[in-house]
């Protein structure tokens, strides 16, 4: 493993042992703390977009394992606009150990994975948003004990955090379904990947329209913002759209008994899902905004190993 970028580029052996590589040190760190072997160690976090989680989470888990971090802002290094992203690559490469980066444009935190010859995580691209979904699963899998043949339904915007959902579950068996509305589909490319990865490991994809169908038999209801970063202009257009998918105690009550909501978080309360639900017994929000923590210090386990 070279770099961590999306969720389709690693095999489900490689999914796998990086979750029992966080699991094993949320343990550690539970009881002991974890090992100082990042000692001397830095990862420079590269912004183009506000953050909470990925910042903290990435800071913490380098202090957790002995190291450092950066912190770059938007304004900062101006990927591609100050200066050219394969120099900014080729520049960092000689001062920290590994860059985590935000972006807009996917194809930017390719192009710095391109260029550095130090690992490169991608915080958060138009295209997916790969840590999230490793603390995802792990927060899937704390519950369950396993991945396998549950069912994981997203509702609403078939954005960047439905992509590394839809790819994670498919990778390890968990059947996905999403309810979009028309026209806010996840892209065709990421569904026929889903699909694939799916019949390799004996699960299914799904596409709806409708949000309770999507939810019958559900074991874990997941929902995201109408509208992610980058899209603001169309605030008021989709506020239009999506009130039939918000995540609702109407509509978890069509789920499983024993299901559990997810959302990555930032939370627009009131829209995607209400207090109601958001605070509610099924609501596993805040378990899984800190298992970004730990399946982070895996993914850079593996990546400077
Ligand atoms: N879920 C997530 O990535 O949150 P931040 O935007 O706060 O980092
Ligand atoms: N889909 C959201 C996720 C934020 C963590 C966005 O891209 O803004």
């Amino acid at each position: 493993m070279n770099d961590f970028i999306a969720i389709a580029n690693y095999s489900s052996e490689e999914l796998q042992e990086l979750l029992d590589v966080a699991v094993s040190l949320k343990n550690e760190w539970k009881n002991e703390g974890n090992q100082p072997i990042f000692k001397n160690k830095v990862l420079a976090m590269v912004f183009q977009k506000p953050s909470l989680r990925t910042r903290v989470s990435f800071d913490m888990a380098m202090r957790h394992l002995g190291g450092d971090a950066l912190y770059l802002s938007p304004a900062e290094i101006g990927l591609g606009k100050r200066e050219s992203i394969a120099d900014i690559a080729r520049v960092l490469s000689g001062y920290v150990d590994i860059v985590m980066a935000r972006v807009f444009d996917h194809a930017h935190v390719e192009e710095l994975a391109k260029w550095a010859s130090i690992p490169i995580i991608n915080g958060l691209s138009d295209y997916n948003h790969p840590c999230q979904g490793m603390a995802d699963a792990l927060t899937i899998y704390e519950e369950y004990g396993y991945m396998k043949g549950l069912n994981v339904t997203y509702i609403g915007d078939g954005n960047n955090v439905a992509v590394s959902l839809l790819h994670v579950c498919a990778k390890l068996g968990a059947n996905f379904t999403a309810a979009t509305p028309k026209g806010y589909e996840m892209p065709a490319p990421t569904i026929e990947l889903g699909k694939k990865f799916a019949a390799e490991s004996g699960s299914s994809v799904t596409e709806l329209y409708d949000p309770h169908a999507a939810v019958k038999n559900a074991d874990v209801i997941y929902t995201d913002t109408w509208t992610s970063m980058g899209q603001e202009e169309e605030t008021h257009k989709r506020q239009a759209v999506f009130p039939p998918y918000q995540v609702n105690a109407g509509l978890v009550a069509e789920a499983k008994g024993s299901a559990i909501v997810m959302h990555c978080l930032p939370a627009h309360r009131g829209e995607e899902i209400t207090d109601e639900v958001a605070d509610g017994p099924h609501s596993r929000l805040f378990p899984q905004a800190h298992n970004r923590l730990h399946a982070q210090k895996a993914i850079l386990v593996k990546l400077v190993q």
